[in-house]
């Protein structure tokens, strides 16, 4: 919460809200479909899940506690500079994987896609590493905000240009540890 003075002798009173856009259930459901699609597509062999921190850390649990072939996983972190409000698209890693990923099929997961950049820097570094397949799994994607092209091979919500939070994304840090994903909108509130 914070205050912005008007210049007339009254004061607002700004605060945050998040409104759902898609509940616990339903992110429950669609993660839980797109696990049967994964234990379907990967039947026979053990996928080896490569999450992207923090924001993926959430949905990978969620998706791994649902998929039915043997899972392992490991975790990487990113940087990614720009002038605080858009990416430069220059991305260095800040985590190294623990574990090679050679002759393994490995599934990125990740929390959300949007101008693709942090995807597309992935796939053509763990490419030259040679796993025995790469595919992509994201909770959500924004097409819109695409600067480069690429698609995850698993997505569970497609969603227009709005800023989400919640299931791993963050506002300023918080509200990752929401178990729904939601819109943060400023209400404003006249005091005397
Ligand atoms: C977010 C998200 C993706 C990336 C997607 O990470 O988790 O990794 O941005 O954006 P892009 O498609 O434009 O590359 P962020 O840098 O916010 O870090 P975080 O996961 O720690 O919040």
């Amino acid at each position: 919460m914070c205050y912005k003075n008007t210049g007339n002798g009254e004061r607002i009173i700004m605060s945050e809200h998040v409104k759902v856009l898609f509940s616990e259930e339903e992110v429950d459901r669609v993660i839980e479909e797109q696990a049967r699609k994964i234990s379907k597509d990967y039947e026979g062999r053990q996928v080896h899940l490569v999450c992207v921190l923090k924001g993926g850390v959430f949905f990978m649990c969620e998706l791994a506690k649902r998929i039915t072939v043997p899972v392992t996983m490991d975790f990487m972190a990113l940087s990614s500079y720009g002038d605080g409000t858009t990416s430069s698209g220059y991305i260095t890693m800040k985590k190294e994987l623990d574990e090679s990923i050679q002759g393994r099929d490995v599934l990125i997961v990740e929390d959300i896609v949007d101008s693709g950049r942090t995807l597309k820097y992935l796939v053509e570094e763990l490419s030259r590493r040679n796993p025995a397949s790469l595919r992509l799994c994201t909770l959500l994607d924004k097409p819109d905000r695409r600067v480069v092209d690429i698609k995850a091979d698993y997505t569970c919500f497609e969603i227009p240009d709005v800023f989400v939070v919640g299931y791993g994304l963050d506002y300023a840090q918080k509200y990752r540890n929401l178990p729904y994903i939601g819109i943060v909108e400023m209400e404003e509130t006249k005091v005397e």
